[in-house]
């Protein structure tokens, strides 16, 4: 059953531009205006949200941190994320003004639907982003979007991951088209670039040999950083969870913008570091900004392994690799830079020859608090 595929998450890898396709599949009409009929809320009571509260555990709060770049410039709602754990025991400010806003693939986690219950018991209204139906926490919640990844096998999560991210920036457009006019021509436009997005994928998915031979000759690493700004920052968590979990590396991500109040110090000749590069129109020359962080560590030694749209020569001359993502607007860019992150880390793990769909202490879908 694994579609041969010598592991399900080569497997599920390889299902992303479907899962999120068929995440964005029914969500607009002939002209292009999102509709979200399963959601089961109203309109006139979304339009009343004035804070927005991601809840859920790992990479699903990754995919959280991303949404809240997206939501807060499509729609200037505030937008906070909190570790489901963290939020259940830390006195949330909520009312009934606030939508919190879960995510879980299983639909099971016990921390998630803690929080769940807890933000309900406040009166908030609950939303969930699952991408199984009919579990726990979609029925424990007000509303529901729900991802269409298809059953997710390998207990680290990618392709579920890709149908989070695309299920918050439908519900981030949707809540755009809401505001009104000057929001929903924007919203439209970003739809359209979003149903481009599976193609690119699957362009990418075909250029990852560089990035197999590199996971080959790097199972010995020792510690692993990841770099990244804006919505590269959540990517460079994402990268470096995966290599932690998979290949029991020590790994760390950055936002690159810390890397001089710390991180710079653990840079010593040879350290492997990986960088995901902003596009170059990425608003307030973060481009740039990243760039220059790239040549700082190279300058001390680091192997920088780039990340970086197609056609961004600036990073050439500071780079010890560059791998090459189809390019796109900045904000959709998580969809595309995290695919090498996650063959990295399953080329790694086997090359050790560890057990990438079962790694060590983990569960697929934790039921304890
Ligand atoms: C962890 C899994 O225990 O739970 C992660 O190992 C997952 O892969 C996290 O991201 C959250 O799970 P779920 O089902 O709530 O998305």
């Amino acid at each position: 059953e694994k579609g041969g595929w010598a592991t399900y998450m080569d497997k599920e890898i390889h299902e992303q531009p479907h899962a999120v396709a068929d995440t964005l599949l029914g969500r607009t009409d002939e002209s292009g205006r999102l509709v979200l009929d399963e959601i089961r809320t109203t309109e006139e009571r979304l339009r009343q949200v004035d804070r927005i509260t991601f809840v859920a555990c790992g990479t699903a709060a990754y995919a959280g941190m991303v949404a809240k770049y997206a939501i807060e410039h499509w729609t200037r709602i505030p937008v906070e994320v909190s570790l489901a754990h963290e939020f259940r025991y830390c006195d949330p400010i909520v009312d009934g003004n606030t939508l919190v806003v879960s995510i879980s693939q299983s639909g099971e986690t016990m921390d998630t639907l803690m929080a769940v219950k807890h933000a309900r018991e406040l009166g908030a209204m609950t939303l969930s982003i699952c991408n199984t139906h009919g579990s726990t926490i979609p029925r424990e919640s007000d509303a529901v979007l729900y991802t269409h990844a298809g059953p997710e096998i390998a207990v680290a999560s990618t392709k579920a991951f890709l149908a989070q991210i695309t299920a918050c920036y439908v519900l981030g457009l949707y809540l755009a088209q809401l505001r009104g006019e000057t929001y929903a021509d924007d919203a439209k436009a970003v739809m359209h670039e979003l149903q481009g997005i599976p193609e690119k994928i699957e362009e990418l998915l075909g250029r990852m040999d560089r990035v197999v031979e590199m996971a080959d000759f790097m199972a010995d690493s020792r510690a692993v950083l990841f770099l990244g700004r804006n919505v590269g920052y959540p990517v460079a968590l994402e990268g470096a969870l995966k290599l932690k979990e998979l290949a029991y590396i020590h790994a760390e991500g950055f936002a690159a913008g810390e890397l001089k109040h710390g991180p710079i110090a653990l840079i010593e000749p040879g350290q492997p570091v990986f960088v995901v590069v902003p596009g170059p129109d990425t608003p307030h020359d973060l481009h740039k900004k990243v760039v220059s962080n790239i040549q700082e560590i190279r300058a001390r030694g680091a192997r920088t392994l780039v990340i970086a749209h197609d056609g961004d020569e600036d990073v050439e001359p500071f780079a010890s690799e560059v791998i090459r993502i189809p390019q796109c607007s900045p904000m959709l860019a998580p969809l595309l830079a995290v695919v090498p992150l996650q063959v990295f880390a399953l080329h790694l793990a086997s090359a050790k020859g560890l057990d990438v769909d079962q790694p060590r202490n983990l569960a697929k879908s934790v039921t304890v608090e």
